[in-house]
């Protein structure tokens, strides 16, 4: 676990008239937050609708792809109203091709194979966003905190339909094998969404109060909460170090 040698500040950011009156470094590190994670939700939503839809078992899955694609669109949107009150344009993005954009430090949302790595990807992946969003509503800046509270109650439900799904493959001993199958690559993808454990800014962010842990603190949070879960179905973890891109 990296010790985190920033001292802490106290700070309380109500609006964008005050952010501007803040330092530089709070200003670039709100906004580098802000256009990885508003990037991500149009990401996600790309991939309810251009991914999952195609491979979608039958309507019902169908529709659960619409309406979570409709979520993911309004929480960019959230995002992008975000920026725009502090003088960054991210519109461009909806311009941009999924597999051409480059802030979100996961190639996993640009490549979703099967449905069980559909499964996986809300079970585990969204869930690491959500912990992440968790985070955001305690942030410095009121309007992350204010945003966030809404995403997460969207997201809590796109990770226990990534639940179900698992589980109900977990119930027969093939449903299982295809399930662990696609735990082999999605653990250490999900574990990669928390960043390189040496992350300057991820202090940084600790330190200006826009985020409550460091990337490798998070990180084990994150398996603290969801290996047992892994377990309780009978799947085997992966080694916690093994194929990550992000150490
Ligand atoms: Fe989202
Ligand atoms: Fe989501």
């Amino acid at each position: 676990m990296t010790e985190l040698t920033l001292e802490k500040e106290t700070v309380f950011v109500e609006n964008p008239s005050h952010f501007f009156k803040m330092p530089k470094e709070y200003q670039d590190l709100v906004i580098r937050q802000m256009m990885v994670h508003t990037e991500g939700e149009l990401s996600g939503a790309d991939d309810y609708i251009e991914i999952f839809y195609k491979m979608a078992p039958n309507a019902y899955e169908k529709q659960i792809c619409c309406e979570r694609g409709a979520e993911e669109v309004h929480h960019y949107i959230r995002g992008q109203e975000l920026l725009r009150d502090i003088g960054v344009d991210s519109t461009y993005m909806l311009e941009t091709n999924l597999k051409d954009r480059d802030l979100y430090g996961t190639e996993a949302v640009k490549d979703i194979r099967s449905w069980p790595e559909r499964a996986l990807f809300s079970y585990l992946g969204e869930s690491a966003v959500l912990d992440q969003l968790m985070e955001m509503a305690e942030s410095s800046y009121k309007p992350i905190a204010d945003m966030a509270i809404p995403v997460i109650k969207e997201e809590k439900v796109h990770v226990a339909h990534g639940f179900r799904i698992t589980r109900e493959y977990c119930s027969t001993e093939e449903g299982k094998a295809l399930i662990q199958e696609a735990l082999e690559r999605w653990w250490p993808i999900s574990l990669d969404v928390f960043g390189r454990s040496n992350s300057k800014r991820s202090e940084l962010y600790v330190k200006w109060g826009l985020r409550k842990y460091s990337n490798e603190e998070a990180r084990q949070r994150f398996i603290e909460h969801t290996a047992p879960r892994l377990e309780e179905l009978q799947l085997v973890v992966p080694d916690h170090k093994k194929n990550r891109k992000y150490l």
